[in-house]
């Protein structure tokens, strides 16, 4: 392990801290030994943050924040199979904002990380369900910056004991040398996830850690500003790209609020004024709209939730739980235009947006949509035992006897 200020190390939190304490914020740079020091590429960096002026009035203002996510991401139209002719649906590619650190998680996470290392925090302690996309980015990012990780995982009372395997977001983490902890369904729905970061908290403070706690799915108010600087950069592309183009809708899975929160208070604030559309795969709408309000509240918004964003449930079955048919749509989409949703959250708002506008067509007619894909491919491995039956494609080579060798690159035997 990286510990202190090795010669190896990409980036060291501790010394960087030291650093603020000598210089004013706008000269905060990381230090690095040897000819690292001489160079700054960006990536991993710790940078004061500039809020968009039209979300200077909100409060508090985060200072810094590490540059951790791949962006601008890509937007680009998007054919959905069977979509009506005047409806035009685009895609922002938060899928690819990343490979380990991939989807919104890291959007956040460049928030939540200069506030963890600002506190002089030594480990990150976060909490969400086994295939949890948030704890995977959350992992990544803490051992890029030298930090340990702890997770508290949520899974099933049958197998809460037994080693979690490697399927997914698991072998990521695990890779990464996080520390798993692991709760079943019933004592999370007892204890809840606040008590159970503070138990590890108390744990990791007794052992002499100095431990960050950040909420389920990154969601709180300072993590909400990651996708009020992504409308930002929503807005920048369509000013530099396509001159005039606006969108008139925003479509985004919901699981924990902030990304919700962010994009509608963004939306209103800033030139775009798309409408959101946030489709629940967890809870209830109107849980939800509470939830956003806090994130709002926090910030001293001082708008209605319910006046800036429209929730709809997108459960289905439950939370990551996917039907047969929702994962032959997930399969019939990526097979039609190469796009590869996740069966927990975007699968799941992409097949209700779809209900949505072949039930309600004048509600959609003439819109132009703007889909955010938030990530989450590798949860999608936790369903391809479920998915076997929906692939096809393949079959042995037939080779005749008579075909003759012919040499080309690499001997493979
Ligand atoms: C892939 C993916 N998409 C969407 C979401 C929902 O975002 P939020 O938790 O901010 O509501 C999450 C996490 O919950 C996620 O992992």
């Amino acid at each position: 392990m990286l510990l202190g200020c090795a010669s190896s190390a990409i980036f060291c939190p501790k010394n960087s801290v030291k650093l603020q304490a000598q210089t004013s914020p706008n000269t905060v740079r990381c230090i690095m030994e040897g000819d690292e020091s001489k160079q700054n590429f960006g990536f991993l960096s710790k940078k004061p943050y500039d809020p968009p002026s039209w979300a200077l009035h909100l409060n508090p203002l985060p200072s810094h924040v590490y540059s951790l996510a791949h962006t601008p991401t890509p937007i680009h139209r998007w054919n959905l199979p069977n979509l009506p002719k005047d409806v035009e649906v685009w895609i922002k590619r938060d899928d690819l904002s990343g490979m380990q650190l991939s989807g919104n998680k890291v959007r956040k996470l460049e928030f939540l990380m200069a506030d963890a290392v600002a506190q002089g925090a030594d480990c990150i302690i976060t909490i969400g369900g086994i295939q949890s996309n948030h704890c995977r980015a959350t992992a990544v990012a803490a051992r890029y910056l030298n930090l340990d990780c702890h997770l508290i995982l949520r899974t099933s009372q049958a197998i809460v004991d037994k080693d979690p395997g490697l399927v997914g977001n698991l072998l990521v983490e695990r890779l990464v040398g996080a520390n798993v902890e692991l709760v079943s369904k019933e004592e999370y729905s007892r204890v809840g996830s606040v008590a159970l970061t503070e138990l590890l908290k108390e744990r990791l403070i007794n052992e002499g850690r100095r431990p960050y706690v950040i909420p389920v799915g990154g969601s709180n108010s300072l993590g909400t500003w990651a996708y009020i600087e992504a409308v930002r950069e929503i807005e920048d592309q369509l000013h530099i790209g396509r001159g005039k183009m606006n969108f008139d809708d925003i479509v985004v899975a919901c699981g924990s609020g902030g990304t919700t929160a962010g994009l509608s208070l963004g939306s209103m604030l800033s030139t775009l004024k798309a409408k959101i559309h946030s489709f629940a795969v967890c809870d209830t709408p109107s849980y939800f709209y509470d939830n956003v309000q806090s994130h709002l509240d926090g910030l001293d918004a001082g708008v209605n939730s319910r006046d800036i964003v429209n929730i709809q449930d997108a459960k289905g079955l439950g939370y990551a739980i996917s039907t047969s048919e929702e994962l032959i749509l997930i399969k019939q989409i990526a097979a039609a235009t190469g796009i590869i949703l996740d069966p927990v959250y975007s699968g799941k708002a992409v097949i209700r947006m779809l209900k949505d506008i072949a039930e309600n067509p004048g509600k959609w007619e003439g819109r132009k949509i703007l889909f955010i894909h938030t990530g989450g491919l590798l949860g999608l491995y936790d369903k391809a035992e479920q998915m076997v039956q929906t692939m096809g494609n393949w079959r042995q080579m037939a080779i005749g006897e008579s075909v003759p060798r012919t040499d080309g690159i690499g001997k493979m035997f």
